[in-house]
């Protein structure tokens, strides 16, 4: 490759990381242009809601800072890179990639993967994100926006698990077989009062111009009566609710599985419906883990010492559960990742297992893991296993 097609390869994964939310920041170094040395940083930042790449560029103890949008700012990194600066890295939350000249100013482009993976908050705190338009009609009706697309001061926190959601999932999307699904159909058990389902539609059918079929279901008949009125009055085509439970649902073919913080064993029950279901992507946020702590053996083993005291007893019971979930996914053909959500300052609830179906998985390995795990913990009951048709140990 030549060095322009180095550099253009750079300045195109600038560009894609920006529009698709994923841009973290872009350093600048070995700088070779007028005066006294410098280094220069960017990153996000909102001004009047609307989205911008903020230049720091430090000098001896002083800074100067330059604001562009997001193409001019694709256009200045152009300007620099291989001229005032020799050295650019790139920091994605999917990949970093940096491009380095030598003297003779041949550029070499190296990717690698993420060192960063979460976004700091992005300043002027009015749009967090770039994947969640706070303009859109149901924030309002939710209560998250206010008049102007502004987010309300006391529901900041949600509004960052709404982005953070989002931005999980079209990076999974992404890298799955549905990205080229032009109306992938979604189950969202236990939807709660809408927020994450309202907004994973919306994604998709706003900035991915898909035809999204999406069915939120929940055991409240009154959050999914508000939920179908407010998806009615904001005509969100093809989202509907169903006041029903997750272990009521017939057998269907679907693409995607979402149960963020369903209670306690509805987790096993909308994984099951997953896997059964076929989906490609199952996205579950565990909650309330109240299974398997009773069966732990507390009193004798390497683990008594520590299982002794309460809470320590629960957390632990919260990762055999959830450690157990994922080993089944494993074992049913899904990839598997195990993610911070959102931090755990929010809530401790914050682990997320994302599973991506693939042909790839080692499903005999996570078969045995999972039995050396349920051996070694005492487990004689978990209700996923259970509905998959797996033995239950006497
Ligand atoms: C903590 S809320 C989570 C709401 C939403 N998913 C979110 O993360 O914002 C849990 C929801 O799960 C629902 N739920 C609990 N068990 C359920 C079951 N077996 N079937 C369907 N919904 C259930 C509850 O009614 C509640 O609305």
């Amino acid at each position: 490759m030549q060095t322009d097609d180095e550099k253009t390869a750079f300045l195109e994964a600038t560009s894609a990381s920006l529009a698709a939310g994923t841009f973290l920041k872009i350093t600048l170094g070995k700088y070779r242009g007028d005066g006294e040395m410098c280094k220069c940083v960017a990153t996000r930042v909102a001004i009047k809601d609307l989205p911008h790449v903020r230049f720091v560029t430090s000098r001896g103890r002083q800074d100067l800072t330059l604001n562009k949008r997001s193409t001019e700012a694709v256009a200045h990194l152009a300007a620099l890179i291989g001229t005032d600066y020799l050295s650019a890295t790139l920091f994605t939350t999917v990949e970093d990639m940096s491009l380095v000249y030598s003297k003779k100013k041949i550029g070499q482009l190296t990717r690698g993967r993420p060192t960063l993976n979460e976004a700091p908050p992005i300043e002027h705190n009015r749009q967090k994100a770039y994947l969640v338009d706070t303009h859109a009609p149901y924030l309002a009706e939710l209560g998250v926006t206010q008049a102007g697309g502004v987010v309300k001061p006391s529901m900041y926190a949600k509004f960052r698990q709404i982005c953070r959601f989002v931005e999980i999932l079209d990076q999974l999307l992404a890298a799955s077989s549905l990205k080229e699904a032009p109306s992938p159909r979604i189950v969202d058990v236990g939807a709660g009062k809408g927020y994450l389902t309202f907004a994973l539609h919306e994604h998709l059918s706003k900035r991915l111009h898909k035809a999204p079929v999406t069915r939120g279901i929940d055991a409240n008949a009154g959050l999914a009566t508000a939920c179908a009125a407010i998806a009615t009055k904001t005509r969100m085509t093809g989202l509907t609710f169903e006041a029903t439970l997750a272990d009521a649902q017939a057998p269907s073919a679907f693409d995607v599985l979402i149960a963020l913080h369903a209670c306690d064993t509805a987790t096993d029950d909308a994984i099951a419906l997953g896997i059964k279901g076929d989906a490609a992507i199952i996205v579950v946020a565990p909650c309330c883990q109240h299974e398997v702590a009773p069966q732990l053996e507390t009193r004798h083993g390497p683990l008594a010492g520590m299982l002794k005291f309460g809470l320590m007893k629960q957390r632990h019971a919260d990762l055999v559960t959830d450690a157990v979930r994922a080993l089944l996914l494993e074992a049913a053909g899904y990839e598997v990742r195990i993610i911070e959500f959102i931090s755990d300052e929010h809530t401790s609830k914050n682990l997320m297992i994302a599973a991506v179906r693939s042909d790839t998985v080692d499903r005999k390995s996570a078969a045995a893991q999972l039995e050396h795990l349920t051996t070694f913990a005492g487990l004689k009951q978990q209700k996923l296993r259970a509905l998959l048709g797996g033995s239950d140990k006497q």
